[in-house]
């Protein structure tokens, strides 16, 4: 696998801790682990709360999400019989930006990882003249010398010029300065930033999807995440903010029921497909203001089909449409992988599959040990990914000599910069 970040992570060894800390719009989640002999992940302590502060993947209440974040955290240190000191965290929202830029260096020889490093830092600094966007991701993902195209690692050719081309995920300096704030309130370092997509890419994704091409679909409460692979690298992430909540939200106004029952009725009887029964089967729809024994309508469920099904198609439209003009919607392979809590929706797949003309299947949180059987399924795919995420270091070795020679380390910068600016 040749995933990599712009990142470094800490170095581990057997027996080190990892913390994830997924900052949802619905929940927060946090995973400590144990690396175990074969440096695999075993969770021993989770720790969720229901998310508060955050809107669509955004913060915007810090003491809010801060005393979510506290909760989740305290009850996965309990479990864990550890305390933490630093997380790693996911980065979503409309604000993610992805870009492949392409850097072309003269050589006056061998190809060193003096070069790379050099071409490395001249796609970061693309990013870096924008006060506006933070560096999350630099991914390199493949390099030509002269006109030898495709070469996946180029150290001891000799050329006349090198060529990289490097993906670049950035998020939002406002957005991401936000989420620290909300971790440091807590007493807590950011060790690493992952995006969203890559993080379910990381868990959900078996090693022959990374490869051949695969998109991931994360639909939480807030967004939908989309990230696509392909030879073993993300080549394209993206986020649309609409999720399970807006679902939820058009029911309780259609239905002119409280939030909660709105949220019930989806999980129960909600559906993206309308069958032939849906109008003889009538479902109990208590009323906003009445208590728990008062009026209650009964209404057909294709009324409620009627409701999640062009809100759904809404979120696939923009799918399709943010992947074709990514210009990876053919490249891509045509598998997606659907993950976050609202991938349970019933119909999903097949109205995926009808919409995207890719096959789909459900995904769910892989590579990692112990997790409970409340913490397995797919909303939990983010919170896995990023136990893994500094784990590709080791994995693939040539990559952490590539980042170890690149002249910065985005996270120390990053806490510079916060000590400057906060
Ligand atoms: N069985 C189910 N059927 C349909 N929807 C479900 C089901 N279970 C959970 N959901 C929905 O999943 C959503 C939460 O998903 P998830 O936990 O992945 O969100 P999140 O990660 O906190 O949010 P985000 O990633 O958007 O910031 C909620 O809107 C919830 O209604
Ligand atoms: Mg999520």
């Amino acid at each position: 696998m040749f995933l990599s970040a712009a990142h470094k992570p800490k170095h581990r060894t057997r027996g080190s801790i990892i913390t994830a800390l997924d900052i949802g719009s619905h929940k927060i989640c946090c995973l400590i682990a144990r690396l175990d002999d074969q440096m695999k992940p075993q969770v021993i302590g989770i720790g969720h709360h229901l998310s508060q502060g955050l809107r669509s993947g955004v913060v915007i209440d810090v003491d809010a999400a801060a005393s979510a974040i506290g909760q989740a955290v305290h009850a996965a240190e309990q479990m864990a019989g550890e305390t933490i000191e630093d997380v790693i965290i996911n980065v979503s929202g409309n604000h993610l930006q992805s870009l492949i830029h392409q850097t072309t260096l003269p050589l006056s020889g061998e190809v060193t990882e003096k070069e790379i490093a050099k071409a490395l830092q001249l796609s970061r600094s693309e990013i870096g003249k924008s006060e506006q966007h933070k560096l999350i991701h630099a991914i390199p993902m493949h390099f030509a010398v002269d006109d030898q195209h495709g070469i996946k690692d180029p150290r001891g050719l000799y050329g006349d010029q090198l060529n990289i081309s490097v993906h670049l995920i950035a998020a939002a300096t406002n957005s991401v300065k936000n989420l620290m704030a909300c971790v440091q309130r807590k007493h807590l370092e950011v060790e690493g930033m992952v995006a969203a997509p890559f993080a379910a890419g990381l868990s959900a994704l078996v090693d022959d999807e990374l490869e051949l091409g695969a998109t991931i679909l994360d639909m939480g409460g807030g967004t939908t995440n989309i990230g696509v692979f392909q030879n073993g690298h993300m080549v394209f992430a993206d986020c649309i903010p609409i999720g399970g909540q807006h679902i939820t939200m058009d029911i309780a106004r259609g239905l002119t029921t409280p939030v909660a029952q709105a949220e019930r009725m989806k999980t129960l009887y909600g559906s993206t497909i309308a069958t032939a029964s849906d109008d003889r089967e009538l479902i109990d729809v208590p009323q906003v203001g009445e208590d728990e024994d008062g009026a209650s309508n009964h209404v057909p469920r294709s009324l409620l089909v009627g409701i999640i099904q062009p809100r759904v198609e809404e979120i696939l439209e923009l799918v399709r449409e943010r992947l074709e003009n990514s210009g990876h919607h053919q490249s891509a392979g045509r598998r997606v992988i659907l993950t976050g809590g609202a991938s349970q929706l019933q119909g999903l797949r097949d109205l995926t599959q009808a919409m995207l003309d890719k096959q789909v299947r459900h995904g769910r949180p892989m590579r990692v040990n112990g997790l409970a059987e409340s913490t397995a399924g797919p909303a939990f795919a983010v919170a896995a990914g990023l136990l893994l995420y500094p784990l590709q270091h080791f994995s693939n070795p040539d990559i952490a000599v590539m980042e170890t020679v690149a002249p910065t380390n985005i996270f120390q910068q990053m806490r510079q910069w916060l000590k400057e600016n906060l």
